[in-house]
């Protein structure tokens, strides 16, 4: 970079990120807690070389139509919010962060099976509201997360994370992917189970599968009729692969006994959202890969992203390598 490249940084990320990026570039920054409104991006950008942004950010043509920008860099592994088709049309490389946060999210997950499965939301509230009177033979009875039988829904890199732990809970491990993995199923035990099937089988049911055309409603009304009354639904993900207004009926109906959520639809849920008072319905605020080493690591990923497209260079983690192969870079 001879000159210093304009960039526009959507939030205060990480200091690791960011200053990787000062060094090199001239970065405007979003500084607030809510995410810059379309308007503000579309001005910004439009003396822009390198955008990077985060997945509250709607970055559609229109965004990448508004400057000339050489490089999209995304603060996640997700880019449902990027319209990738569009920044290939464009010749536009987009990065983004896999891999480093797939251990803190697998233990989010578990987490999220194990505060719904022993009541922990409720536990902690009973004490808090001064009702832990004595010890209860009957009170706050949970289910078994040890031998239980997980459903994992798409085996990526975080759904293999997820039953690398359930394996030391000696789970039995159903899966449902668009392919088969066999190295995983004979390493992990894992089974390769219909959807279908592993909704009828399975006590805790986890979603990890990225929002696609294909995945958008995946768990809708047929698929929370097919699980046991008694099980308990895990989104990590995202909260569009669950269709919301089904899975309330399923929790008030009784046809699943729980659902934990990290992500929502909408997002962020209102605190007057039923789903969030509810007693069986555990909703925490997108917080999978909230540990202070992937955050940081996701920032200087991000930024190795941004400064390799300002300059041509491929990216390092491209969510669209299409449009390399295009021709168009
Ligand atoms: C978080 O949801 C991510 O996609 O990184």
């Amino acid at each position: 970079m001879n000159q210093r490249s304009q960039v526009y940084v959507t939030r205060l990320i990480p200091e690791a990120g960011l200053a990787m990026i000062r060094d090199r570039c001239d970065a405007r920054l979003w500084e607030h807690e809510l995410p810059p409104p379309k308007e503000v991006i579309l001005e910004q950008v439009s003396d822009c070389e390198g955008l990077l942004c985060l997945l509250s950010d709607d970055v559609d043509g229109e965004v990448m139509d508004a400057g000339d920008l050489r490089v999209i860099s995304q603060f996640a592994v997700g880019v449902d919010n990027i319209d990738l088709e569009a920044a290939t049309q464009r010749g536009i490389p987009v990065g983004h962060t896999p891999g480093v946060l797939t251990d803190a999210t697998a233990d989010l997950t578990f987490a999220l099976i194990m505060a719904a499965a022993r009541r922990i939301p409720e536990a902690v509230d009973k004490v808090r509201s001064d009702e832990w009177r004595t010890w209860e033979p009957r009170g706050l009875l949970g289910a078994d997360v040890w031998r239980a039988t997980l459903g994992i829904v798409g085996l990526g890199r975080i759904g293999t994370a997820v039953a690398r732990r359930a394996r030391g809970f000696q789970m039995e491990i159903l899966y449902n992917d668009p392919e088969r993995s066999m190295e995983v199923e004979e390493e992990l035990d894992a089974t390769y189970r219909s959807l279908e099937a592993l909704l009828e089988l399975a006590d805790f049911v986890t979603i990890h599968t990225p929002l696609v055309d294909e995945t958008r409603h995946l768990i809708d009304r047929a698929a929370l009729r097919r699980m046991k009354p008694t099980a308990v639904l895990v989104n990590a993900a995202r909260g569009e692969i669950v269709d919301t207004e089904a899975l309330l009926e399923a929790l008030e109906k009784g046809w699943i006994a729980r659902a934990a959520l990290d992500v929502t639809d909408p997002e962020p849920l209102p605190a007057d959202h039923p789903l969030v008072g509810m007693e069986h319905c555990i909703v925490v605020p997108h917080i999978g890969s909230a540990t202070t080493t992937a955050r940081t690591r996701m920032a200087e990923m991000a930024a190795e992203n941004l400064l390799a497209g300002l300059v041509g260079q491929t990216l390092p983690y491209c969510a669209n390598p299409q449009v390399y192969e295009a021709g168009t870079r």
